[in-house]
């Protein structure tokens, strides 16, 4: 190898592994974050919220950054832990019970949901449907269910409740009967090519985008992990203290808005004050330079504090 195609890989592996979050400004504004605060990250990722978070509340020994990813794991020890951050890697719901049952509560979290850019810009993590990767669509790396074992293995009947579930994709019985006619399949390209005759015809996305985050969603188990998460989310919130929840599509802005206006309100056991009435999505500015941001909803709540206090608190009227 040349030193020109080392440095260019050199780059682009740099390039691979950038992450710019979404709606920072907004979830600083959301979360306030004051000297001293303690602060629990769901999905850390590359730092990117966790840094400007840590910079305000310069209390790293009571910072947790939690995520499933190897990679991304890698990196927090890194950046944050020479700094005395603790880090957990697994998934989002067993770290939360492992958190509660030590009796911990954090002033300020986070859960920014969804894949990362270098899962999405690295072909051989099977991710994304333009590059040609296995097809594999774990973020965590260690797990068994992979993407291949769901296209190869399971039912036309299966596969269609599957993508019709996590994507509400129109035309879900078609492109179930398209796989299980062509399978076994072994790439992203492969299968990306053949869900795109259920449409055939030019679309603004890829025809295959729904059935790659259906897969996506059932591989990681989203929708279930945040369903189950999301109560243990509010059980760790210190008295006063804010949740912030970034989500990348509607089934996932669903489960939040339910949870959250299930919690909160006019009502006697009301638990959480709604910081943001409706969901917050990124500027102009942003949805320029940052194409992730584009479907980003970004929901707050505050635990409340004391309920006569609380703006929401129940009035006694019927
Ligand atoms: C959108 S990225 C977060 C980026 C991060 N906020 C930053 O600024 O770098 C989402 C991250 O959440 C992780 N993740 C997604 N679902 C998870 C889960 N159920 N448990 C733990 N981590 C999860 C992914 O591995 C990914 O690194």
């Amino acid at each position: 190898m040349t030193l020109q195609q080392k440095q260019k890989q050199e780059k682009d592996m740099h390039q691979n592994k950038q992450h710019i979050p979404v709606l920072l400004e907004q979830v600083l504004h959301s979360l306030s974050p004051k000297e001293g605060d303690s602060y629990l990250d769901l999905t850390a990722g590359y730092g990117g919220h966790a840094g400007a978070v840590l910079e305000r509340t310069n209390n790293p020994s009571q910072t947790t950054l939690v995520d499933r990813d190897s990679s991304a794991i890698a990196v927090l020890k890194e950046q944050f832990g020479p700094k005395g951050v603790e880090i957990i890697q697994n998934d989002f719901f067993a770290a939360s019970q492992q958190l509660l049952e030590s009796g911990r509560t954090f002033d300020l979290m986070l859960a920014d949901l969804g894949v990362s850019s270098p899962h999405l810009n690295e072909p051989s993590r099977g991710f994304a449907l333009q590059q040609e990767g296995p097809l594999d669509m774990r973020m965590d790396q260690s797990q068994e269910l992979d993407a291949a074992f769901i296209v190869n293995t399971y039912s036309e009947d299966d596969l269609t409740n599957l993508i019709k579930e996590n994507s509400e994709e129109p035309k879900a019985r078609t492109i179930a009967r398209l796989i299980v006619q062509n399978r076994p399949f072994t790439t992203t390209t492969q299968l990306a090519n053949i869900v795109s005759r259920a449409w055939p015809g030019h679309s603004r996305v890829h025809p295959a985008t729904r059935t790659f985050q259906a897969i996506r969603i059932a591989v990681n188990e989203e929708l279930s992990l945040l369903t189950k998460s999301l109560p243990l989310w509010i059980e760790l919130l210190s008295p006063g203290g804010r949740l912030v929840v970034i989500s990348f599509h509607s089934l996932e802005d669903r489960i939040v808005k339910q949870t959250f206006a299930s919690l909160s309100g006019d009502r006697y056991d009301a638990t959480l004050d709604l910081i943001t009435k409706r969901p917050v999505t990124g500027d102009i500015n942003e949805l320029v330079f940052n194409p992730r941001a584009r479907s980003a909803k970004l929901r707050a709540a505050a635990k409340i504090n004391n309920r006569k206090g609380s703006i929401h608190a129940y009035s006694g009227k019927k």
